[in-house]
């Protein structure tokens, strides 16, 4: 049976394009909705352009709201791919174990509310770690605390910036999280991936 998705994008999208891209016609996952905080979010374009259904949330924070879509969607499994807002709790606990995150950085390191986008680079950089990488993760009621699903790492180079160090890591996501969701269809839930995705680059 296809697992039925639904991604929640609020900005740039390169995530979502990942996927839909990992996911052709007959794939054992299918992205059925794209929900978006903002109507101005670029991913919603990368949705059309695969006529992915767009729904955009008048209010991030109406539970019902979000309940009511999943469900008219039949929605199995529901994948945070840059989505900036808190989930409301009620759709957490209706979806536990099936929501995913991808997060830019190697969790529980550099995570947690307020760690996002170019902080977690600039983070990373101001640690002097030597390396960093993506995770994918379940969500739960807390900012980045969720079962650890993947990880895939990267190395920190000397003359790093934020900006090559998240192009790096972007690298990294959009092959770890299609991998997460499609072990998830073939598992009929979200499951641990065994491999961990590795880049040199
Ligand atoms: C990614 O780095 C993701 O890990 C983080 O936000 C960024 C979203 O990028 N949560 P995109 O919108 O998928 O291009």
């Amino acid at each position: 049976m296809t697992m039925r998705v639904a991604v929640a994008v609020s900005g740039r999208g390169s995530n979502l394009e990942a996927l839909l891209r990992a996911l052709p016609p007959g794939a054992p996952a299918r992205v059925v909705l794209v929900l978006s905080s903002r109507a101005g979010a670029s991913a919603l374009e990368r949705a059309r352009s695969h006529a992915v259904p767009v729904e955009v949330l008048p209010d991030p924070s109406d539970a019902a709201d979000w309940l009511e879509r999943l469900a008219h969607h039949r929605v199995d499994l529901l994948v945070l791919a840059g989505y900036l807002k808190l989930v409301p709790a009620a759709v957490i606990a209706r979806y536990r174990d099936r929501i995913l995150n991808v997060h830019p950085a190697l969790l529980p390191a550099f995570g947690g509310r307020g760690m996002y986008g170019h902080r977690v680079h600039e983070a990373v950089l101001a640690s002097g770690a030597r390396e960093s990488g993506a995770t994918v993760h379940l969500v739960d009621e807390v900012y980045d605390r969720g079962a650890i699903l993947a990880q895939g790492r990267v190395p920190v180079l000397p003359d790093d910036t934020p900006d090559r160090l998240a192009a790096r890591v972007l690298a990294v996501e959009h092959r770890l999280l299609p991998a997460a969701v499609l072990a998830a269809a073939a598992a009929g839930r979200a499951v641990p991936l065994s491999e961990t995705v590795e880049s040199s680059s």
